[in-house]
């Protein structure tokens, strides 16, 4: 099967669009409610390929779930297996969430590495670091991570190194399963790490603290199902605001949180975009000439990782010189490539792209590499002139739900087409 993106360039994004629930807090939260001695109710959830791969690991571990119009409800009494199959498992990132869940529920947990996007060494050494100081015993020869409990499965002080995020919402999932005090310093601050904590406080959890680098958890309570909703996604709602942004647009994004925004508000007001707030709406209007700007990408409250690859390609077309340096993942700027054969005048010097605007990026067949190397292609296709023909649809479709939707509903003409492999003609785009 073959999936591409068409997309005609040149028309300013206008109207409304609604943002859907976050990715990375739902891909935590799903397994978080294995944890529960009953069933959950998770809402907001977004219609994207990683929310079905979840749902079809907890199903074959022997949970009863339902995932219908953004609801999911998970009955995880009926688990009887701890070893998630591999062809699920690497598909993404987040199925090891799945490690300290099922090593609280079944005593030990058996699962692949895990996989997702391509873009750079994506150690797990802090997740390790957190589940053994916790006490467990953890073994990983062959490919698989075997996680234990042992006699000494109690709350401790955990430092990690660097604020991972993975790593955090690792070792809090072990914490709330382990009896007594555990304190996590150096940990990460991201949205979707407070909506992980504020959802297993919601099941009966201790946790204080998330959102700020030190988390403390009284751990071993019983923990029962809940209600729950997602956050909106941050990184969705960043890209639509440069998308707008980028085709000099008026868009009103809806169902946003402005507060998880203000790195990038803040570039873009730097830019000379206008960026309006009230309660759950960001208004972004663009017109005239835009200024080029710096970039360095930090973890939260910083300029997220994230983004900068769809903020590359609309920095690709803003006169001037920029400079994007990517401090988090060292393998981000494979889609430059891409960028350059629309015209683009990038060069990458270690971890900093020096984008140099030209006046105009040309339509034309592209790739995207990982997820957000697709919102930077479908960014640079809205700027460009005439048609892009997007491939690699799948890595778009694992975190933008109905992305094309959305596109045309702003006036863009975007069109998400499906072929069977002899079916696809080169030569129509
Ligand atoms: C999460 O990945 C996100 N994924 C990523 O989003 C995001 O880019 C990243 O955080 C940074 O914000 C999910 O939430 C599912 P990290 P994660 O552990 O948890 C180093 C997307 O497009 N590190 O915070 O894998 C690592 O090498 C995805 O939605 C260690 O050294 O990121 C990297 O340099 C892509 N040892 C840095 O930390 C570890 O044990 C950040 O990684 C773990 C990480």
């Amino acid at each position: 099967m073959i999936e591409t993106l068409l997309i005609d360039g040149g028309v300013r994004l206008k109207g409304e669009v609604t943002v859907s629930g976050g990715k990375n807090a739902a891909v935590a939260i799903i397994p978080a409610a294995l944890l529960a001695d009953s069933p959950s109710t998770i809402e907001n959830l977004p219609d994207i390929d990683d929310v079905y791969c979840l749902r079809d690991i907890l199903i074959w571990l022997g949970a009863d779930v339902t995932f219908e119009h953004g609801v999911m409800s998970i009955d995880p009494r009926g688990i009887t297996r701890n070893d998630p199959p591999y062809e699920l498992v690497r598909k993404m990132r987040a199925s090891y969430y799945l490690v300290p869940v099922l090593l609280g529920r079944m005593g030990s947990s058996c699962v692949p590495m895990p996989g997702g996007c391509d873009i750079g060494n994506r150690p797990i050494d802090q997740t390790i670091k957190g589940l053994t100081s916790l006490g467990a015993d953890v073994d990983l020869s062959g490919g698989v991570i075997r996680a234990q409990v042992t006699d000494h499965f109690e709350g401790t002080e955990v430092f990690l190194d660097f604020p991972s995020v993975g790593a955090t919402i690792n070792t809090m999932l072990t914490a709330v399963c382990a009896k007594g005090a555990t304190t996590i310093h150096n940990a990460a601050k991201e949205p979707h790490i407070v909506d992980t904590a504020n959802f297993l406080s919601s099941m009966g959890a201790w946790v204080k603290g998330a959102g700020t680098d030190v988390i403390r958890i009284r751990g071993g309570r019983p923990l029962h199902g809940s209600n729950y909703a997602v956050i909106p996604d941050q990184i969705e709602t960043g890209t639509l605001m440069i998308a707008a942004a980028a085709t000099r647009g008026d868009v009103m994004i809806r169902g946003a949180i402005p507060t998880h925004m203000e790195s990038l508000t803040a570039k873009l007001l730097e830019m000379g975009v206008h960026v309006n707030e009230a309660d759950d709406r960001i208004r972004v209007r663009a017109d005239g000439k835009l200024r080029p700007i710096n970039i360095k990408t930090q973890v939260y409250p910083g300029f997220p990782t994230d983004l900068q690859q769809p903020m590359t390609a609309m920095l690709a077309s803003v006169p001037g010189s920029s400079y994007v340096t990517e401090t988090i993942f060292e393998n981000r700027f494979r889609y430059v490539d891409e960028l350059r054969r629309m015209g683009a005048n990038i060069r990458v010097l270690e971890r900093t792209a020096i984008v140099e605007g030209v006046p105009q990026l040309r339509g034309t067949r592209i790739t995207a590499t990982d997820l957000r190397a697709g919102a930077a292609m479908i960014v640079a296709a809205l700027i460009a002139e005439g048609r892009s023909e997007i491939k690699g649809v799948k890595y778009i479709m694992r975190g933008y739900e109905r992305i094309d939707e959305k596109l045309r509903l702003l006036g863009a003409m975007a069109i998400h087409k499906t072929y069977a492999d002899n079916e696809y003609n080169d030569d129509e785009f």
